[in-house]
């Protein structure tokens, strides 16, 4: 049985095994030598030793240019004497390494002499373009090295973009020069709602902390080296609070407030979900964003940005004198297309620095938007603007709540249902249109701690790399099942929590139960549970 989380397109085991030992020489074309160290770094970690580089294409493991391969594709041949790697990029023979790490177990055996490959053949590409994982720091700021641990999982199951969810009504993340208030008032609250939506529980301990420029470089290389991309998410015109508490001038009102320490998004009573922008403002508005956008571009190499866009409620902006003396001005039908208008301006704007603007699929509400807007469709309730916009050929990225909301417990989100997504069923009768990608989003109102962002995303994280890379025809949930038990050991191996296998399909009454505590109770209930089953095994799966 061969281990490997995502499946290969194609594999096939043949007869006999292949030794790596410390006289196993290496051998990679010029494009591809980054691979060839990556796979010298990981044995020299398991083994202790590092194998010999040499110029020849007699080495015992050839990495070789190819160009019919898919650009982040691979073709692995293992027979008892030689690994042959095809790639046409570094990427794909990156994911070759990745492979090689996962069939070995080098993760999992203690200080081994040599390392063994079953004999093989693998034709290997990815299903979709976009492999992302949505991480939010707005609502708990977790730090660069919890960050990078999600990256190295992310790309040890070939997930390749990380949507960084770095501004919110609760925190700004990431220092901008221009405005030094956004971090030093807004990237701090008082406290922090600590149960569940709705709940009056708080811990009154101030929550702080953001990323200097200096250190999203640093994370951004590190994600380069992992053929990561990380898109980050500056919020607007909504889910804005801390960016309103730092400068109250942006908001219709230009009243001060503080940064929220209870969640909220969309339309609730305690007015979270209505810290939003002023557009009508256009001057002192568009300025700012266009001067955040001006930094935000420059930090990060990513052919996207995300705006966010979401649970907009618009009752601020029904009051303002400014915003209806715009919607006049541009003869804007209503609201909801003074949003529209908001949007094509940053669009175009981002276009202009050569990025496409990402939004969630509320954005759509409006008309004639511009069409290099890629909709992310996150709701769990059908929306045909954002189906019907695929399938009239604009780009889409799925992050179905239903399906790929991490933060949910495992009893509403549960693994199966994870890992039979079938994304093509929004995209049927596309002749043009195309799903340029999948996320799981990891909110996290309710996630302070690394062990917590573990457990919601493993293994559901390992189920949603397999829907994003293999093909459905490749794809068997018990398969899936016997192969993950092998990678939770990994996990265990490094001290990575996650949901244990007897707690990720609850249905029946155990879901409602979940439902109702996870949403106005105590959203840490099932977590608690989990953890006491896991302090209780010996074996941990
Ligand atoms: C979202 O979950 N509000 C995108
Ligand atoms: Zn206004």
């Amino acid at each position: 049985m061969l281990n490997l989380i995502p499946k290969p397109k194609f594999q096939e085991e043949r007869f006999g095994e292949f030794v790596i030992n410390s006289e196993t020489t290496l051998y990679a074309d010029d494009n591809l030598t980054y691979a060839r160290d990556v796979l010298n770094t990981f044995i020299e970690g398991a083994c202790g030793y590092k194998l010999p580089v040499v110029v020849s294409k007699q080495a015992s493991i050839v990495f070789l240019y190819d160009r019919h391969v898919h650009k982040e594709g691979y073709t692995m041949e293992v027979n008892i004497d030689s690994i042959v790697i095809k790639a046409s990029s570094s990427v794909g023979a990156f994911y070759a390494v990745q492979s090689i790490r996962q069939l070995t177990g080098g993760d999992l055996i203690e200080n081994p002499d040599f390392l063994t490959l079953h004999a093989l053949y693998i034709e290997d590409e990815p299903r979709y373009e976009v492999r992302s994982i949505m991480l939010d720091e707005a609502r708990y700021f977790h730090g660069a090295d919890v960050v990078k641990n999600l990256l190295d999982m992310m790309a040890y199951y070939k997930l390749n973009t990380l949507h960084w969810h770095l501004t919110d009504n609760e925190g700004w993340r990431i220092e901008i020069k221009k405005y030094p208030k956004l971090t030093q008032v807004g990237g701090i609250r008082k406290g922090s709602q600590t149960m569940a939506w709705g709940n009056k529980f708080v811990d009154w301990t101030l929550h702080e902390g953001y990323y200097t420029q200096q250190e999203i470089k640093e994370i951004v290389q590190y994600a380069e080296r992992l053929n990561i991309a990380i898109i980050p998410e500056i919020d607007m015109p909504a889910h804005m609070g801390a960016a309103l508490a730092s400068y109250p001038w942006l908001s219709c009102s230009g009243k001060e407030i503080e940064v929220p320490i209870v969640h909220g998004g969309s339309p609730d009573k305690n007015g979270i979900g209505h810290m939003i922008a002023c557009p009508g403002k256009e001057e002192t508005t568009f300025r700012f964003i266009y001067d955040v956008l001006d930094e935000i571009c420059q930090l990060f190499p990513a052919p996207y940005v995300h705006i966010g866009g979401d649970e907009a409620p618009k009752s601020e902006w029904k009051k303002c004198p400014d915003c209806q003396k715009l919607i006049k001005e541009k003869g804007l039908k209503d609201e909801e297309n003074l949003q529209g208008y908001f949007n094509n301006k940053i669009a175009v704007y981002l276009k202009r620095k050569g990025k496409r603007m990402i939004g969630w699929n509320e954005i759509l509400s409006a008309k004639k938007l511009d069409n290099s807007i890629i909709a992310q469709y996150w709701t769990f309730k059908r929306d045909m603007k954002v189906e019907n916009y695929l399938l009239s050929g604009h780009d889409v990225i799925l992050s179905k709540h239903q399906a790929f909301y991490f933060d949910m417990t495992y009893a509403q989100n549960n693994l199966k249902t994870t890992y039979a997504f079938e994304p093509e069923k929004y995209n049927l009768n596309s002749k043009t249109g195309g799903i340029l990608g999948l996320e799981g989003c990891l909110w996290t109102e309710w996630v302070p701690t690394e062990e917590r962002i573990n457990y919601q995303l493993y293994p559901r994280m390992q189920a949603f790399a397999e829907v994003a890379w293999s093909p459905s025809e490749v794809r068997n949930y018990k398969d899936f099942i016997v192969r993950l038990k092998k990678h939770l050991q990994i996990l265990d191996k490094y001290g990575i929590e996650y949901c244990p296998l007897s707690m990720v399909n609850q249905g029946g009454l155990k879901r409602i139960k979940a439902m109702s505590e996870f949403q106005n109770k105590n959203a840490h209930a099932e977590f608690n549970r989990a953890m006491s089953i896991r302090k209780k095994k010996k074996y941990r799966v």
